[in-house]
């Protein structure tokens, strides 16, 4: 649900600078993600079996996909599913994928929030 929330954030509210889903795209009844002005950095598993949600192959993950640029990345992993980065599910947790994965916040939230410019 974190992804899908932040994502919904990153579109409804204007209080938000910039977002880092990880593996969740809001209903479309929700919100309209192809609105989003903010920075986006969002972080999925190509082995993600939560269809409508997270899956590879979604019709939402594909519009996250025609919007992969510098200000709006979208990135993969492979052997990866759903909740890689979380250590207390070790059946799913990818340690290789997961220190990629936040190394990759880390840069893109330094390299957005420390100038507002954009905004
Ligand atoms: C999932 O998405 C497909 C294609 O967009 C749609 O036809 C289907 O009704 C959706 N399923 C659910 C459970 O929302
Ligand atoms: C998004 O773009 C980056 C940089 O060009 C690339 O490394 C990455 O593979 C792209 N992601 C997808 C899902 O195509």
């Amino acid at each position: 649900m974190g992804g899908a929330l932040s994502l919904a954030a990153a579109a409804l509210l204007k209080e938000i600078s910039a977002a880092a889903p990880f593996y969740g795209i809001p209903n479309e009844h929700l919100c309209d993600i192809t609105t989003i002005n903010i920075p986006v950095q969002a972080h999925f598993g190509e082995n993600d079996p939560i269809k409508n949600f997270s899956s590879k192959d979604d019709a939402l993950l594909l519009k996250l996909k025609q919007r992969n640029n510098t200000k709006f990345e979208l990135h993969m992993y492979a052997n990866c599913g759903h909740a890689f980065i979380d250590p207390t599910y070790p059946a799913k947790y990818n340690q290789e994928a997961s220190v990629l994965a936040l190394g990759r916040v880390v840069t893109f939230m330094n390299k957005w929030l420390a100038d507002n410019s954009h905004l």
